[in-house]
């Protein structure tokens, strides 16, 4: 696929790893479609810098019974206050099935949060139990793909 233009930018958030490793995963296969890619730490970042992308990754983790990263929190508040309607986004990020009806969490809520500001989302979320399997990585690159395939240019 030889796509060409586009401009990502793909956020994180981490403790252990396991969502950067996500996260590379994502950056790689848009790479591999000469998509143009920046990653962000989420604290590093504001909604506002969404404005110079046509697509966007959220990766977070989910924390205590379903809470969004600590870090994250300023970040998700600040969605609220943007308008991103020329974005398609897709979510993905590792939790532990070990905390059933809080698994991944933080992903839902991102995405309730992205709705806000006119964003697009196609794809399905991608809940990956801690590590990315290579299983995982084949569903991370349907969401990557389905994803540009909804991007306009
Ligand atoms: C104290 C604690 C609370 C957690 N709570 C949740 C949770 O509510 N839901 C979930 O899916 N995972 C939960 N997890 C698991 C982490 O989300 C999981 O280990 C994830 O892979 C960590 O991502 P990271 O390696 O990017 O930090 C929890 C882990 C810890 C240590």
């Amino acid at each position: 696929m030889a796509e060409t233009n586009l401009k990502a930018q793909v956020i994180f958030a981490t403790i252990t790893g396991n969502n950067e490793a996500v996260a590379d995963n994502i950056i790689s296969i848009l790479e591999e479609r000469n998509v143009q890619v920046k990653k962000s730490e989420i604290s590093q970042t504001e909604p506002e810098e969404l404005a110079d992308y046509d697509l966007a990754f959220l990766v977070p983790y989910t924390y205590d019974e379903g809470s969004l990263p600590d870090e994250g929190l300023d970040y998700f508040d600040d969605l609220a206050d943007v308008e991103l309607p020329g974005l398609t986004y897709g979510i993905a990020g590792s939790g532990d099935t070990f905390y059933e009806g809080y698994y991944c969490l933080a992903l839902d809520k991102f995405d309730n949060q992205m709705k806000k500001t006119g964003a697009k989302r196609v794809a399905d979320l991608v809940r990956i139990n801690l590590y990315p399997s290579p299983k995982d990585k084949e569903r991370l690159v349907s969401l990557v793909d389905e994803t540009i395939a909804a991007t306009k240019k």
